[in-house]
């Protein structure tokens, strides 16, 4: 049986509501960064969104995303909601099968498959942000920060782009849609479209996109079914777009408090690239989960089969043990710590899409640059985001000064 709240010791309790504290709506980063800074126990028990335990500690988070047999991966979320979508693959599979699909997977999102991806994804970011930098007011989520992965995501996929707009609607109401039945809703939506791409796919070549490698993806004689294809396609869409979104705002809004970093990017694009780990582990979002396969201990505690364990990566990386002056931006980390941030995650399920993910996010990085000379928060209009498994921005209104 699970643990229970009753039975917590009051030293390994806390309050913390990842879901629903007010203060998310606000500011979720800065919410998470509270917490942290009251902090300090590697791990705690909250009774929020069931009851789960949340790993403070990189150390511990690193133990128990690198143990698949004892920590799984079956359902993601918090609360799970998992009634209402196909499983996720490769992400609730167990170790066995998750090997195989990583197999499957891995020469799809390899660094020099992404590498040819780069033009494309160019090409799409100017188009963004040359119709719409000129908007008044501007609010980077929805002009800038969603528009380009979602385009990059159809493109890649081989989906219809004048289906952009439900497909935003769709992935918003999937994880924020305000009732079950409307979430509930999204998510059969996408699941039915995807599936009609797949069989689309299956009749004709749709020329070389990522439905196409994973139909035909080979290793050692073995291949995905098409509902396998289709069960990757449903994370993909979800995995894809709304984290790269987040990412782009949560380091805009990094930029709009930080002027003088702005500045120094703006004045020396070159060092984009060699910056985005330590954008990504300032802003990493993604609270990971896992589910205790059977009673286990850790840091002494002894946790309780079918317990969840949450993984904030937001705090994790910044755990000062190890990233001294964890608030600090300092690109030299990634060199010097061999770029240990969870962001991505750690261990078997480490995100496939990284490689990808980095390039869409230096590239647009780069391209916002050399448009714009400076970049602030609009007084005038609220900024607005929201908490959960994927925490981030809803709202993200900008004032900016273009490049003459
Ligand atoms: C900045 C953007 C992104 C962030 C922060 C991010 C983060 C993560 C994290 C933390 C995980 C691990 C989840 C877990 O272990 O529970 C993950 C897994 C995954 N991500 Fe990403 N991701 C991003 C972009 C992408 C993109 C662009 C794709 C592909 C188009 C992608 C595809 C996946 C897949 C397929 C998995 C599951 C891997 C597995 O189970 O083996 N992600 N991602």
């Amino acid at each position: 049986m699970p643990t229970q709240w009753s039975e917590v010791p009051q030293d390994l309790r806390c309050d913390l509501d990842i879901v629903a504290d007010p203060a998310l709506v606000g500011d979720p980063q800065g919410c998470m960064l509270d917490w942290l800074a009251k902090e300090h126990r590697a791990l705690a028990y909250t009774p929020h969104n069931g009851g789960h335990w949340i790993v403070f500690s990189h150390a511990l988070a690193h133990q128990v995303l690198c143990n698949a047999r004892d920590f799984g991966s079956f359902p993601i979320g918090v609360p799970a909601n998992y009634q209402q979508r196909p499983r996720l693959i490769p992400l609730e599979s167990g170790p066995d099968e998750h090997r195989r699909y990583r197999r499957l997977l891995l020469p799809v999102f390899n660094p020099k498959v992404v590498q040819t991806m780069e033009h494309a994804v160019r090409q799409q970011a100017r188009a963004v942000l040359d119709s719409t930098l000129a908007k008044e007011p501007l609010d980077f989520l929805a002009d800038i920060a969603k528009p380009i992965p979602t385009r990059v995501f159809a493109e890649q996929m081989g989906l219809e782009t004048d289906m952009l707009p439900q497909f935003y609607e769709w992935e918003t109401g999937f994880y924020r849609a305000p009732t079950a039945e409307e979430r509930m809703a999204c998510g059969e939506n996408i699941a039915a479209y995807l599936q009609e791409v797949v069989l689309g796919h299956q009749a004709q070549s749709g020329g070389g996109d990522i439905v196409d490698l994973l139909l035909a993806a080979e290793v050692e004689g073995e291949r995905l079914a098409p509902e396998e294809v289709h069960g990757i396609a449903y994370l993909l869409f979800l995995a894809g777009i709304d984290t790269v979104a987040s990412m782009l705002s949560l380091t805009m809004l990094q930029f709009a408090r930080n002027p003088h970093q702005y500045a120094a990017l703006h004045e020396n694009p070159d060092s984009i690239a060699a910056s985005i780990d330590e954008f990504l582990r300032l802003n990493a979002f993604i609270s990971l989960n896992r589910i205790c396969e059977r009673d286990v201990e850790l840091a002494g505690v002894l946790l309780r089969k079918g317990d969840n364990v949450v993984i904030p990566s937001a705090i994790t990386s910044r755990d000062p043990g190890v990233f001294p002056e964890p608030g600090a931006f300092n690109a030299e980390r990634s060199r010097t710590e061999l770029n240990q941030h969870h962001a991505f995650g750690a261990g078997a399920h480490k995100c496939i899409g990284l490689h990808l993910a980095k390039l869409e996010v230096r590239v647009v990085l780069e391209e916002f640059c050399r448009r714009v000379k400076a970049v602030s928060l609009d007084p005038t209009r609220q900024m607005a985001g929201h908490g959960g498994t994927t925490m981030g921005l809803d709202v993200l209104p900008i004032t900016i000064e273009r490049v003459a």
